[in-house]
């Protein structure tokens, strides 16, 4: 198997792409693929700032790397999420400090459990009603969309990659859940007072792609996923698409890329994400829709059940 650019030796071969590469031209391919996906959606210019959610994982860590090598303004953020099992969090932090040392970049922790009083397991134990993940999930949406208000940056941009948001537009297409379909956009403009611009630059990058990026580059990272198994039922759809695309390379890429051509030309439902009637938290100011504190604030206080 021969590099389609060089002609020496391939390392990879990327059947949905037609394409296979030596590691130099690979390790090219990558960026300009991040870089184009930047223009084309305007996600943000070399002149602004940006904040990276890292979480130690292979996708976030080789996207701050791209972003660098690009030469885009980049900050990092860690979240701080207390999980003790298997020293999870811990490990996860060390890989983002060394990351961030060997390459000179800067970033900030936020410790959950120092900030607010309570590590994740521990606030999810006491609101017996939500699952670990989904109050992980909700605090980390919350942290960092805070964190990207308030350094004034032009926005905050997070690892997910193509399967990722594969599995989950096949479970909100699955369920018609029509207002998660709205919000699934590559681009979520800050289009009110607190509320962050939010960019997903790997969208155009198969998992695969990703895990192949991180081992040539030589990145250290966590390979153990969290102890809780976040999202169980997402690993059983990238295990459906996983099946589908070994059946017909490419599918995942079309089922995912043809439905954001179709939402940009207004060819789908007519989905709007303004229709939610929103105020402002009494407690921190971020943008809700419950009548006086929002879901994350409400998580801290005692004797509140949700
Ligand atoms: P996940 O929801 O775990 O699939 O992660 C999706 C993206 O959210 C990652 O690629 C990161 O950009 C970001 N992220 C997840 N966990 C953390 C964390 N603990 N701290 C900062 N960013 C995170
Ligand atoms: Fe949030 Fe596992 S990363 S519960
Ligand atoms: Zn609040």
């Amino acid at each position: 198997m021969k590099c389609r650019k060089c002609g020496t030796t391939a390392v990879i071969n990327m059947r949905q792409h037609r394409l296979s590469l030596c590691q130099d031209c690979f390790l090219e391919w990558v960026p300009q693929r991040v870089q184009r996906a930047i223009e084309k959606l305007g996600m943000f210019e070399p002149s602004e700032r940006v904040l990276i959610a890292v979480s130690g994982g292979k996708d976030s860590l080789s996207l701050w790397d791209i972003l660098l090598r690009l030469g885009y303004q980049t900050e990092g953020l860690y979240i701080n999420l207390g999980i003790l099992d298997r020293d999870y969090s811990s490990i996860s932090q060390q890989k983002v400090e060394h990351f961030a040392a060997a390459h000179a970049a800067q970033f900030r922790v936020v410790n959950v459990a120092t900030e607010y009083g309570m590590s994740i397991p521990e606030v999810s134990r006491r609101k017996r009603g939500r699952s670990i993940c989904g109050t992980c999930g909700l605090v980390k949406r919350h942290i960092m969309n805070q964190a990207a208000c308030e350094g004034d940056y032009a926005a905050l941009a997070t690892g997910h990659n193509l399967d990722d948001e594969a599995a989950v537009l096949f479970q909100n297409a699955l369920h018609w859940a029509t207002g998660y379909l709205a919000r699934q956009a590559p681009v979520l403009p800050a289009n009110r007072r607190g509320l962050a611009r939010k960019v997903k630059p790997l969208i155009r990058l198969y998992e695969r792609e990703m895990a192949a990026y991180a081992f040539l580059r030589g990145i250290d990272y966590v390979y153990e996923e969290c102890p809780y198994v976040k999202g169980a039922t997402t690993l059983f759809y990238k295990g459906l698409l996983d099946q589908l695309e070994e059946f017909s390379p490419g599918a995942k890429q079309m089922f995912y890329l043809s439905f954001l051509q179709a939402r940009r030309e207004g060819r789908l439902l007519p989905f709007s994400v303004s229709d939610v009637e929103m105020g402002e938290c009494e407690r921190c100011g971020q943008p809700t829709t419950a009548p006086e504190l929002c879901a994350f604030c409400r998580l801290w206080d005692v004797g509140t059940k949700d």
